[in-house]
C-alpha cells in the first residue's frame, strides 16, 4: 500500500480496507459479512455498554520470506475467546467461524500486510460484544462478532531494547477468582489508571503482583513475564494471569533449546536472582525487561547489563520470529499458511 512507512509503524490503528462481522440472532450465527464501514450501530441498552459483556483477541499475520502470509496459532485464540465468552455468559463463535473470519479479513486486506523485512506485521483484532438490550443484569440474547486488522510495528518504542518496569502495589488489574485469566475489556479498563501511574514516573510498563498476598509476580502490563536463571525459563503460574499464547510457544521453544521450563508461583524476591527477564505477548513479542523497580523497598532489580537483551532472550526471539516469518521450519504446525 503506497504511503505507509512500514519500517516506522508504531502500535496503533490505521484504517484498512474491510472488516468482517457475524451476528448471533435467533439462536444462530448469521453468515459472515464483509464491510468497509468502520462504525457499528448498536442499541443504547446493549449489555456490552452497561455490563461489560465484551471479549477480544489479538493475533498476527506475517508476510514471510517466501512471500506467503502466515497467521500464528489462530486456533489457540479461538479457544481462548470461547473461554472468555463462557465466563461472561456470552455466545461465542466456534473455532471454525473464528478461523474463517480471521482468514477472510486477512486475505481481503492483503495490501495492508507489511512487506517482509520491515519488522512490521498485521495485527488482527477479533471482538465479541453483547448487543442485545437488557436493563437487568443478565446476558444479552444477541451478539456481534467482528474482526478488523491493522498494520503494526513494535508495541514499545524501544523495540527489542530492554524496558524499565515499576511494580504497582497500589492497584490490582484482576483478582484471584476474577477475570484475569480471560481476555475481557474490563481487565484493561481496570489497568488504565495503573498504567498512567507507571508512565507518569517514566516507566514503560507496570508489573502486577498477585492481588491477595502481593508476594508473587503476575504480569507485566498487557504481557506475561519470564525470567531466566541457571538454564531455566521461569514464568508465573497464577489464576489471575492471562494464559499467553506467546508464552506457551516460548515454553515449547525453550524446552526444545534445552532450557528447563518452570511454570509456578514466582516470588518477587526471585527478581534478584534472574540473569535475564522479559515480557511476552502478541503485541510485545519479546520485550526484554532491563530493570524492575519496587517502590516498597526502593530496590531496583537489574538483569544482565540492562541495556541489551540477554542471550537466551535473543535466541527465543529469533526462533519465534523465524517461525512466524517463514525463515525457519514450523515443526509444531503453528502457522496457518494462506
Ligand atoms: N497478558 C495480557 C494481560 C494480555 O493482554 C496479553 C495479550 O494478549 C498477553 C498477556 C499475551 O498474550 P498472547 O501471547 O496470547 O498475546
Ligand atoms: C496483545 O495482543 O499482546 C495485547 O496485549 C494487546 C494489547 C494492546 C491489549
Amino acid at each position: 500500500m503506497d504511503g505507509i512507512d512500514w519500517g516506522n509503524l508504531g502500535f496503533g490503528y490505521l484504517k484498512t480496507g474491510v472488516n468482517v462481522r457475524s451476528y448471533w440472532r435467533n439462536g444462530r450465527w448469521e453468515p459472515l459479512e464483509v464491510t468497509g464501514d468502520e462504525n457499528i450501530t448498536i442499541h443504547m441498552a446493549a449489555t456490552c455498554l452497561h455490563y461489560g459483556q465484551e471479549a477480544f483477541e489479538g493475533l498476527k499475520a506475517f508476510r514471510g520470506k517466501d512471500g506467503k502470509v502466515r497467521i500464528f496459532r489462530a486456533d489457540e485464540n479461538a479457544k481462548r475467546m470461547i473461554r472468555s465468552a463462557e465466563y461472561l455468559r456470552m455466545q461465542a463463535p466456534d473455532e471454525e467461524l473464528f478461523i474463517d473470519a480471521v482468514k477472510t479479513v486477512v486475505s481481503r486486506n492483503e495490501e495492508f500486510i507489511p512487506p517482509y523485512g520491515t519488522g512490521a506485521s498485521l495485527y488482527i483484532r477479533p471482538l465479541l460484544i453483547g448487543t442485545g438490550a437488557q436493563v437487568g443484569v443478565k446476558p444479552a440474547d444477541e451478539y456481534m462478532f467482528l474482526v478488523f486488522v491493522t498494520p503494526v510495528g513494535p508495541y514499545y518504542k524501544s523495540g527489542f531494547n530492554p524496558i524499565r518496569v515499576i511494580i504497582d502495589r497500589e492497584h490490582d488489574r484482576a483478582a484471584p477468582h476474577g477475570t484475569g485469566h480471560v481476555k475481557v475489556g474490563g481487565n484493561y479498563a481496570a489497568s488504565l489508571l495503573s498504567g498512567d501511574w507507571g508512565y507518569g514516573q517514566g516507566y514503560s510498563s507496570v508489573m502486577y503482583l498477585d492481588a491477595k498476598e502481593k508476594k508473587y509476580i503476575d504480569e507485566c502490563g498487557a504481557a506475561n513475564f519470564y525470567g531466566i536463571r541457571d538454564g531455566a525459563y521461569i514464568t508465573p503460574k497464577s489464576s489471575s494471569v492471562l494464559p499467553s499464547i506467546t508464552n506457551m510457544s516460548l515454553r515449547r521453544l525453550a524446552a526444545d533449546m534445552g532450557l528447563r521450563v518452570e511454570e509456578r508461583p514466582v516470588d518477587v524476591a526471585e527478581l534478584a536472582t534472574f540473569e535475564e527477564a522479559g515480557s511476552c505477548g502478541t503485541a510485545a513479542v519479546i520485550s526484554p525487561v532491563g530493570s524492575v523497580y519496587d517502590p516498597d523497598s526502593g530496590v531496583t532489580y537489574t538483569f544482565g547489563d540492562s541495556t541489551h537483551a540477554g542471550p537466551w532472550s535473543v535466541k527465543l526471539y529469533e526462533a519465534l520470529r523465524g517461525i512466524q516469518y517463514g525463515e525457519r521450519e514450523d515443526p509444531y504446525g503453528w502457522n496457518i499458511v494462506l
